[in-house]
């Protein structure tokens, strides 16, 4: 398995399980599991190799997707982890997507005023992105709201469990597999645009969480480069928010944007290439038949605005990012780029 330290945690990339299962701590030990309804195998595996290893385990169920992310949830989880006796030197297991690391996060942060936290992705975009890092929450007037940065000890990732993902869950995770490169390492979209979606996943993760692990190092509460991470999310927020397009796909219309964008103002000249990265991963480069108008409306009153614009990441090259104030007639270009005229 290759260890790679992002903050306090340590993410362990590799094939299979990691022996022991969790993070050793002597004594005895309780482990609230949390995970998809099912629940799913995995959690199962991973609640039979902790019990192997001498481990009280309970399996909680959590509803599917961003319904998990509430605070009706997470109290219930607490009253369930309270029935089963969690105490300080116990640990919360999030086994699944991004909703449910983001939720097993959240109750370890704040359970006790905080238990360890250990997370086993299940999907691409868990994997490279939203299990590692810290960033914890549920959802209230807005997403992610409420939360608190809270690091597992461990992060695990099974290449073997990835690469039977169903094509819809690897386009998602290889959307911010791709912005993980345009950030910080140009091998990376390099083998992305060469190899699509056939890019060896245990390359594909290892370069992610190498650029992630490195920024979060450096900024891991979004003072200063953190928000790099947010490559292409600003008007792909906005575009996910207005339309049915998933995360993946709307943060790929973003990128392209930003890209456009960077073009004009910093004079980037890799946009054809994020673009034709983008088509063999089979991620839309813009968007037909969407309401323009709610976009721009959704981006005016986005709260990364100052007296000069939008705050946005923008690329000077592959791997060179920067933050700038990008006015309304840069804004412009960047939505007709990806077929959002005005009009
Ligand atoms: N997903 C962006 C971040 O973790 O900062």
């Amino acid at each position: 398995m290759e260890r790679v330290s992002a903050a306090s945690s340590e993410v362990l990339v590799g094939r299979g399980l990691p022996t022991p299962v969790l993070p050793p701590r002597p004594g005895r030990r309780r482990v609230a599991i949390l995970t998809q309804p099912g629940p799913t195998p995995r959690a199962l595996e991973v609640a039979a190799l902790a019990r192997a290893e001498e481990v009280e385990c309970e399996v909680i169920g959590l509803p599917d997707r961003d319904e998990a992310k509430t605070l009706e949830v997470a109290a219930s989880v607490y009253e369930a982890m309270a029935r089963f006796g969690v105490a300080r030197g116990d640990t919360v297991v999030g086994v699944g997507g991004g909703s449910v690391t983001d939720l097993a996060g959240f109750v370890a942060g704040t359970w006790l005023r905080g238990v360890e936290a250990v997370h086993f992705p299940t999907t691409l975009l868990g994997a490279v992105d939203a299990a590692i890092g810290g960033k914890t929450g549920v959802n209230l007037a807005g997403k992610n709201l409420v939360g608190v940065i809270w690091h597992p000890t461990r992060v695990a990732i099974d290449i073997d469990l990835l690469e039977q993902l169903p094509v819809p869950l690897l386009r998602e995770g290889m959307a911010e597999a791709l912005k993980a490169g345009l950030v910080g390492d140009p091998e990376l979209c390099q083998v992305l645009m060469e190899s699509g979606l056939e890019a060896p996943l245990d390359e594909v993760v290892l370069r992610s969480v190498r650029v992630k692990a490195g920024i979060v190092d450096a900024d891991d509460r979004e003072r200063g480069i953190r928000a790099y991470l947010n490559f292409g999310h600003t008007i792909g927020h906005a575009v996910e928010y207005a339309s049915s397009l998933s995360h993946g796909e709307s943060v790929a219309v973003g990128m392209v944007a930003a890209c456009e964008i960077s073009s004009r103002i910093l004079g980037f000249g890799r946009g054809d290439l994020v673009r034709s990265a983008l088509a063999t991963l089979d991620l839309p480069t813009h968007v037909d038949g969407l309401d323009a108008a709610r976009v721009r409306d959704l981006l005016r009153h986005d709260k990364k605005r100052d007296e000069h614009g939008l705050r946005m990441v923008l690329l000077e090259d592959l791997g060179a990012p920067t933050i700038r104030s990008v006015g309304t007639e840069e804004i412009e270009m960047g939505l007709a780029a990806v077929g959002l005229s005005a009009g």
